[in-house]
């Protein structure tokens, strides 16, 4: 009995081996958290740390907040599982993905490239605020846009931007840095890296955190993030809230697919997908606690838009004790979020060309990366060289970030969501998500199934119609 008992433990031990060893020969995460922190890594970046507290602060705090909640638990995160699930089911970058699960002659796999199409396009913008995270960590530390005075620490700010060598150099700083990882893979590269990045992320930020709670004056700022004032919501937010819903957890687009089929058939996903997307919640609460309250504190006004990071936090830090310290940890932990979503980022065209065209990784990268420093120039250079160069009202910088957020994540999510909940069909969802069988997770599977069919769809449209002006009620 006890001889028995050993080798059928010797036996589980080696499946559990070789289930370690990445199925096949295709690079994937090597363990359950790996897969976790490389999606976590791609959700948390500058969407917490720069669009998140922007938007927040200039559209009405705590109502914001409770819209984009609403849109992530009943949008953001079915649409993550869907593209998880269908990733892992192909083991296959996004366009194959939905090409071979989708009936012969239906054009899903569309969804795909419009998602390689959104990955350069957000690629084009995110690269340029990540050079300016960058650039600051460096700035800060030498003592340039260190000003208590947000004259000052705009005309710093200005100065940079309108620039267009130093925004170039910056952009291509950025990129060739990622790159480099890309290039070491998906083991070696993504998942060591985000394996470091984000917990250094998450101290940072406490630290940042707790620094700003505990100045005086603070509780303004956090009544700001916390005491919902609903009159200034309008078609306009409820996309805004939509767009970023989408923006933040990486979906809509293909990345989640493609991460997805790098993930292990025993994970579990409704589960891993459900703590990612909290996880991410709560960095992005955090960055608003670690921004408000200093903001309130110092009398500063928090609907500054996006220059809030830019140029309201530098005067916002510089006025308390270690101000310059605090800086350069600041732009670090936005620096380190950053590098994780824009390797999930570049991920999905380099793994297309990887496995459609058969190119090395290495080529793959180079000439994405080459490409993106061409399209990315445009917006780097949409302050200086290319302001007066504007596409249905909007610079280069605003228009990709426009288009994305609010139209080819979104609808990219309307599209999956569509698929999964009215052609993949139930059966198939039932066994891919049960890990075929293996979990019993029936309840949540079914409650998957009736939100992704149902709610998804109808709340996307509803709101994607309302905020392009289509219907109005
Ligand atoms: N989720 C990332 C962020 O919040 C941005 C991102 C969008 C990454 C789409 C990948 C795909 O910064």
């Amino acid at each position: 009995m006890d001889a028995q008992s050993a080798v059928s433990r010797a036996e589980a031990a080696g499946a559990e081996e070789a289930r370690d060893v990445v199925q096949g020969t295709r690079d994937g995460f090597t363990s359950k958290l790996g897969v976790i922190a490389a999606t976590l890594g791609s959700a948390v970046g500058l969407g917490n740390i720069w669009k998140f507290p922007s938007l927040t602060g200039s559209n009405g705090g705590a109502a914001f907040i409770i819209i984009y909640l609403i849109c992530t638990v009943l949008v953001g995160l079915p649409v993550m599982i869907s593209e998880i699930m269908l990733g892992r089911k192909m083991k296959a970058n996004a366009v194959t993905t939905l090409r071979k699960v989708a009936p012969k002659g239906q054009p899903w796999w569309l969804i795909g490239v419009s998602g390689v199409l959104a990955a350069f396009l957000i690629m084009a913008f995110y690269t340029e605020v990540a050079g300016w995270v960058f650039a600051y960590i460096f700035k800060a530390a030498f003592g340039a846009i260190l000003s208590t005075d947000p004259e000052v620490t705009s005309q710093a700010f200005v100065a940079l931007i309108s620039d267009p060598m130093q925004s170039l150099f910056w952009q291509w700083a950025v990129l060739v840095f990622i790159s480099v990882i890309i290039i070491a893979g998906v083991s070696k590269g993504i998942e060591k890296t985000v394996k470091r990045s984000l917990p250094l992320l998450f101290v940072l930020l406490v630290i940042v955190g707790v620094r700003s709670l505990t100045l005086p004056g603070a509780s303004q700022g956090l009544a700001f993030l916390f005491t919902p004032d609903f009159s200034a919501v309008t078609g306009a937010t409820l996309l805004t809230a939509m767009g970023l819903a989408f923006f933040k957890l990486s979906v809509g687009m293909g990345t989640m697919i493609t991460y997805g089929s790098y993930a292990r058939d025993d994970q579990d996903i409704p589960s891993s997908t459900t703590r990612v997307m909290l996880a991410d919640l709560t960095v992005s609460i955090l960055a608003g606690i670690a921004i408000f309250p200093a903001v309130f504190a110092f009398g500063f006004e928090p609907d500054a838009g996006p220059s809030l990071l830019f140029i309201t936090i530098p005067a916002v830090f510089a006025s308390m004790p270690f101000g310059q310290f605090f800086i350069v940890i600041f732009f670090i932990l936005a620096a380190s979020a950053a590098t994780g979503a824009m390797l999930s980022l570049l991920e999905v065209p380099v793994a297309y060309l990887n496995e459609q065209m058969h190119w090395s990784r290495l080529k793959a990268t180079l000439v994405t990366s080459i490409v993106l420093a061409l399209i990315g120039s445009t917006a780097a250079l949409s302050s200086s060289v290319l302001a007066d160069v504007t596409v249905l009202g909007m610079n280069f910088f605003d228009l990709y970030d426009s288009v994305t957020s609010k139209i080819l994540l979104p609808l990219g999510g309307l599209c999956i969501s569509i698929f999964v909940g009215w052609f993949w069909g139930f059966d198939e969802i039932k066994q891919a998500l049960s890990n075929e069988g293996a979990l019993q997770n029936q309840t949540i599977i079914r409650v998957f199934y009736g939100i992704v069919k149902f709610v998804t769809p109808v709340l996307l449209a509803v709101v994607m119609l309302n905020g392009l002006g289509i219907i109005t009620f």
